[in-house]
């Protein structure tokens, strides 16, 4: 196949087509009694077991997804990632997130220079930093030490980190190591964001953590802008230097916006943004939540499955056969949507973190070389820690549409419970509806099973359950920091493989544009309206109205008003 050419006009592809018309004909129920088929559909690697059993397939189709790969060359996708060359290629840009967990002793080159000894520099800064404000030896204008950060940033200078903090912060280890700190996110350029982030909190013994690979985001630049207000108006402006830092690869606007470029950590175009976490953009945050020590061991979880996604072979490759049934689930079975069920609360904001990167990596229109695409790309993902789920969506995906879904157990709670006189630890009770969820799901129940159980007729095609609804399940061994790196590493990659087989370009993100140069038309008309009474103008009929309805309402906004932050 020749690189311009579109996947949908192979052989493969269209072999898979006249295939589904054999899994058509087949139900889970018959798929899940063969133990042989079963049995091979179980990958282990360092002690996370992916099963995919319960997917719409046969060996037959294993085989038949293997030879896709072959034909869109995801091999050679893979080892041009980790070759450094530039695969993102509407930006220029090499794709080599791989670096930031590689050990010190790695080479890995972008355009023929090594980039690990820069991210071992960085991280040896972080390290030192980040025990320097642990350690009270950095403290705040007042002499105090700061115990509080806030990190300020959006997408994936947000997501990331958020996952990794949430999933971290009921280890045991971790809750020794981040004792008397707290660790918040602002986000959301909504000032209701800015006052749930400082209250509570002192200037004083805060640290602001400005998150921005571009340094131009419009929300992370106000939020900024306003937390440096909040801190120069309580203790000098002066004291800016020493409570704000930055995580940026645009060192000349961190200087511009006044923090001192030695509290500036650099990363590097080629790491991006919603796959930064394991930069500056996560360690710098974690580490002074948590310190530098489990920080890197979540970075060498990551690198082990960095490792197992380059060099094992595809049918034994987790990330490479969770992206080809992710493929098989969208293009072929015709799915779009995918559910990300983890039975962990822990793991809460691990579906938010995955939706941008799959969502933005994958959501594309066109191929790599600008050809409109003949089939859809991307997966629509959404999901909640299991059991919540359960008592929200789960109806639909049992009853309604059909939704792949990703079950994540683990077996070592981080924070066991257990009651004497109940049945089963409370682990147990969770990880109960992990084992039964992807059987209901796959198995269904049947009008006769119904019946046998004496169900009222009326009442039978209310109750009955079809199945044959696919799913993976997924069972690490902890929450480990470990663990947590390798969960996102697998996530990173399979969207890669994803990408690579649709022969799209996963690492851009042009369809964020659009909305913001309007929305930059609409703040110069507020600005405009608000200050000089200047009528809407430039606008549709629909925007002009409901602007004017908005503008008529705020009436009461001052036109050039003084500084007024949160009071709550
Ligand atoms: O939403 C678009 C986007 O560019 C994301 O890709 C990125 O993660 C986010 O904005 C934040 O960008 P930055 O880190 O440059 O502020």
């Amino acid at each position: 196949m020749g690189s311009s050419s579109l996947i949908c006009d192979s052989e493969s592809w269209k072999d898979l087509k006249f295939h589904v018309e054999d899994i058509k004909k087949t139900h889970l129920r018959e798929l899940m009694a063969d133990t042989e088929r079963c049995k091979s559909m179980m990958v282990e690697f360092d002690g996370n077991l992916l099963d995919y059993s319960r997917q719409r397939a046969t060996l037959d189709t294993l085989n038949k997804l293997l030879s896709l790969a072959e034909a869109a060359h995801v091999k050679d996708k893979i080892n041009r990632m980790f070759n450094g060359e530039r695969i993102n290629s509407t930006e220029n840009r090499s794709v080599l997130h791989v670096a930031l967990r590689a050990p010190r002793d790695a080479v890995i080159k972008s355009d023929g220079k090594n980039v690990v000894p820069d991210v071992w520099g960085v991280l040896d800064k972080i390290r030192e930093f980040s025990e320097r404000v642990r350690s009270g030896a950095w403290v705040g204008a007042t002499g105090k030490p700061l115990k509080d950060v806030v990190a300020i940033g959006i997408g994936g200078s947000f997501l990331g980190p958020l996952f990794v903090h949430t999933a971290l912060q009921t280890d045991s280890e971790a809750i020794e190591s981040a004792k008397g700190r707290q660790l918040r996110f602002l986000a959301n350029v909504d000032p209701i964001d800015v006052a749930r982030n400082i209250a509570g909190l002192s200037p004083e013994t805060t640290l602001v953590v400005v998150v921005s690979k571009t340094f131009t985001t419009a929300e992370t630049m106000l939020n900024a802008r306003t937390l440096r207000e909040w801190i120069s108006s309580a203790l000098g402006p002066q004291a800016v230097a020493k409570h704000m830092v930055a995580v940026s690869t645009n060192l000349t606007l961190v200087e511009k916006f006044g923090i001192d470029p030695n509290n500036a950590f650099a990363f590097w175009d080629w790491v991006g943004g919603r796959y930064s976490v394991c930069s500056a953009v996560g360690v710098l945050p974690l580490s002074l939540q948590y310190g530098f020590s489990i920080v890197e061991k979540f970075l060498k979880g990551a690198w082990s499955v960095d490792q197992h996604f380059y060099s094992a072979p595809f049918e034994k490759n987790i990330p490479v056969l969770l992206g080809l049934l992710s493929v098989w689930n969208v293009s072929f079975l015709g799915y779009p949507a995918r559910a990300i069920l983890p039975y962990s609360q822990a793991l809460e904001k691990l579906a938010p973190h995955i939706q941008q990167v799959s969502m933005e990596s994958n959501g594309k229109g066109v191929s790599i070389d600008g050809v409109p695409l003949p089939y859809e790309t991307g997966e629509i993902d959404f999901g909640e820690p299991g059991t919540n789920g359960q008592h929200s969506f789960y109806q639909l995906i049992h009853q309604g549409r059909v939704i792949p879904c990703d079950f994540i157990g683990i077996v070592k709670s981080q924070q066991p419970v257990y009651l004497e006189g109940e049945v089963v630890s409370n682990h147990d009770e969770l990880m109960s509806n992990f084992f039964a969820q992807p059987d209901a799901l796959a198995y269904g129940k049947t009008a006769e099973q119904l019946l046998k159980e004496n169900v009222p007729q009326h009442l039978v095609p209310h109750k009955t359950f079809c199945g044959n609804r696919p799913s993976i399940s997924l069972l690490l061994p902890s929450l480990s920091a470990y663990n947590i790196g390798q969960l996102l590493a697998i996530y990173e990659h399979r969207i890669a493989v994803e990408g690579f087989v649709w022969g799209i370009n996963s690492f851009d993100q042009w369809g964020v544009e659009l909305g913001k140069s309007l929305a930059s038309q609409v703040r110069k008309q507020l600005h405009v309206s608000r200050r000089k009474g200047e009528p809407i103008e430039g606008f549709n009929f629909s925007t002009t109205t409901v602007l004017s309805r908005y503008l008529q309402a705020s009436a009461d906004v001052p036109s050039d008003p003084s500084t007024l932050l949160p009071k709550m």
